[in-house]
């Protein structure tokens, strides 16, 4: 016989419990961010395709497009709507114009920048106003390839009281395609794609260590055409991340259209060429969205030995 329960059920009216639920709402929500599951349908604005179509940059707040090669705003909306929770810190080891931190601070997140152009990085640094200079956004001026940079940008984490970065972004000359400087550092000043590939492996590495366990990273890069050939830059970058640890989540398209400023007066001339040279002029670049899960990880490692042998 089922033990009698000397509990008394109280019978709430629908109404009035809708009402306690909205007012103490239980919001559920994936470790890395602040997406609440039980409304998701209120989330419009974050995609979840693999196509990506901006019809123009955001210019609002201290975004510009002064700086040539810098990457669309609404990009590092996305990443950090999807991939991160208000206060996170997020770690751009190719700082550029400040894109990221601009964004970062408009969400209510965090940023440390990389920057290997010490001009640059004081340059970006006026952007912002000392108090944000203190709390929510740190501007380092290095090599992110190097293995000095992790100590210097675990300082600035420690600083801000925090281990590890819990986002990543990545977006890395395309090879030599805008020279940003004369430095042997700068990885738009390789001899070779080979030579571009290691040292972005360097900085991919760097990335791995530097981000918490469960978080994500994100790599926007395009290819390019070089000695008569498409070379690939995405997908060798990928499988240098793969090499890193990161394990790949996604991979999406994004429309170059607009966002290229030199290709504007002379669009017929590359259509020229196109046509006698036998190939197509690039209108898209990559977004690839990576997770370190060390767990899963060593799983997938462990499945593809026993493959092997
Ligand atoms: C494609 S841009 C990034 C633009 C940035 N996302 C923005 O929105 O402004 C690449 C940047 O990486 C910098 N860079 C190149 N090699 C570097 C290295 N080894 N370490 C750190 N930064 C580097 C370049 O100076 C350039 O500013």
């Amino acid at each position: 016989m089922a033990r009698r329960s000397n509990l008394k059920v109280v019978e709430v009216p629908q109404q009035e419990a809708d009402l306690r639920v909205a007012e103490n709402p239980i919001k559920k929500c994936k470790p890395y961010n602040d997406i609440d599951l039980n409304n998701w349908k209120d989330y419009s604005n974050v995609k979840t395709d693999t196509l990506w179509l901006f019809p123009s940059r955001d210019k609002s707040d201290r975004h510009s497009n002064e700086y040539h090669g810098n990457y669309i705003p609404q990009l590092a909306e996305q990443f950090f709507e999807r991939f991160t929770k208000k206060k996170d810190v997020v770690l751009d080891l190719f700082f550029g114009s400040g894109t990221s931190a601009i964004e970062a601070l408009k969400m209510g997140r965090r940023c440390i920048g990389v920057e290997l152009k010490p001009e640059l990085a004081q340059h970006v640094s006026e952007k912002f106003t000392p108090k944000e200079l203190v709390t929510d956004v740190n501007i380092i001026a290095g090599d992110s390839a190097s293995e000095e940079i992790k100590d210097k940008i675990q300082a600035r984490l420690e600083i801000m009281g925090e281990e590890k970065a819990q986002f990543v972004v990545l977006h890395p000359p395309y090879d030599d395609i805008i020279k940003f400087s004369d430095r042997k550092e700068d990885l738009s000043n390789c001899s070779s794609p080979e030579e571009f590939y290691n040292m972005f492996e360097k900085v991919a590495q760097n990335a791995y260590d530097m981000l918490e366990d469960g978080r994500f990273a994100a790599l926007i890069i395009g290819d390019e055409y070089k000695n008569g050939r498409c070379e690939f830059l995405s997908f060798f970058c990928e499988q240098r991340m793969e090499k890193a640890g990161f394990i790949p989540k996604a991979v999406i398209v994004k429309d170059i259209q607009g966002n290229e400023r030199a290709k504007g007066k002379t669009a017929n001339l590359w259509r020229y060429r196109a046509l006698a040279g036998g190939f197509y002029i690039f209108q898209h670049e990559y977004v690839f969205i990576f997770q370190k899960d060390e767990k899963a990880r060593k799983k997938y490692l462990k499945m593809m030995e026993k493959q092997a042998v």
